[in-house]
């Protein structure tokens, strides 16, 4: 059986292919990791550079250059296919377009359809209870954001952009806040400071969406990120934030730390899961401070690398057990 695992780059391995190749390998399974940015066509055969990961390769890095010989592999000769990078936004139409189509063929651990259309925080309204989430107003136009935050005077907010990740952009809006419009406007493209600017409107669609969503004060008592596989629950640490920051994103200065899950919040992670599950996603992270849900990231989460280093525990050999388990009457041979 070989699984192929499509990733960012490999001169730079992310730390699930690290932990995931491993876990496979482990099972007898041939492991190409091949670039995402790199796909092509030979007559509609869709083919990437990849590396095969040799049977005793020691386990590697993240971080670290894959040093084995590159190829070129075709995708319709691999039984499963697992995205976990994501396209560059030069090429990522024709990167998206390819993949599906290739998903014609050969099952993929995370549909196409549920990666492009649901990995975003504009999906949390449809995955996520109302009750678990946080109320959020989206527009890519600063007065209606503008309006729609002055009109509850005495609540905290946060507005961040709905495609973004690591922290980046999240801004904290306190009541009365005197850089709220500015803020409002530099997340919205401050299109009326650049249309007086350019002189005659040449500088093009500037209008960004952002999203104005209350704050949620449990966020304090720290977060913890879930691992969901297949619609279950498999590893999870908690994430607090630095003390000079807002945000407990581990690249913005949180620290990851061990954590115990109790029912409820198993029970929310695995409804969430089962509905990502309907999308075709069997594999992704929620970050949750209970009662609700933060966000979710299915295209290359962390999560099972920073449990294995905050609990010593490797959760990646059941986290392969259940996709082989999913996908085995799929399997061509
Ligand atoms: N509504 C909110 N209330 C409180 N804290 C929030 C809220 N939204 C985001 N944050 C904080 O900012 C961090 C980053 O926000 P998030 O929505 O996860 O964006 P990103 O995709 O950039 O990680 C969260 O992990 C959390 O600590
Ligand atoms: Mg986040």
């Amino acid at each position: 059986m070989r699984l192929l695992i499509l990733i960012n780059s490999l001169d730079c391995l992310g730390e699930n292919d690290a932990v995931l190749s491993s876990a496979f390998r482990r099972i007898g399974y041939e492991v190409i990791l091949g670039e995402i940015n790199t796909i092509a066509a030979d007559d509609y055969r869709y083919f990437t550079r990849g590396v095969l990961v040799p049977e005793d390769a020691e386990p590697y890095s993240p971080g670290s250059v894959a040093p084995w010989t590159r190829e070129t592999y075709f995708l319709d000769e691999c039984q499963l296919i697992w995205v976990l990078g994501s396209p560059q936004a030069r090429v990522f139409r024709d990167i998206w377009r390819m993949l599906w189509l290739a998903s014609r063929q050969t099952p993929f651990v995370n549909s196409v359809e549920g990666l492009v259309f649901l990995n975003s925080k504009h999906a949390m309204g449809y995955l996520v209870p109302k009750e678990n989430r946080a109320f959020s107003y989206v527009s890519n136009d600063f007065s209606s954001l503008w309006d729609r935050y002055q009109q509850a005077p005495d609540q905290w907010w946060v507005a961040k952009p709905p495609n973004s990740g690591c922290g980046q952009n999240v801004f904290l809006l306190p009541q009365n806040g005197p850089n709220v419009r500015t803020i409002l406007q530099c997340l919205t493209g401050n299109t009326v400071a650049q249309s007086e600017m350019d002189y005659g409107g040449l500088g093009g669609f500037m209008a960004d969406y952002a999203i104005l969503q209350k704050f949620i004060p449990e966020v304090a008592q720290g977060e913890k990120r879930i691992i969901v596989t297949c619609g279950k629950v498999v590893a999870w640490h908690g994430r607090q934030r630095h003390p000079n920051d807002h945000r407990s994103n581990l690249t913005q200065g949180g620290k990851a730390v061990p954590v115990d899950l109790n029912a409820n919040e198993v029970a929310l992670a695995e409804l969430i899961g089962k509905n990502l599950m309907a999308h075709g996603i069997n594999f992704g992270a929620l970050d949750m401070a209970y009662p609700y849900i933060i966000e979710f990231d299915l295209g290359f989460p962390g999560g099972l690398y920073d449990t294995k280093l905050v609990s010593g525990v490797d959760r990646s050999d059941h986290v392969a057990e259940l996709i082989i388990a999913r996908f085995k009457k799929h399997f061509k041979s």
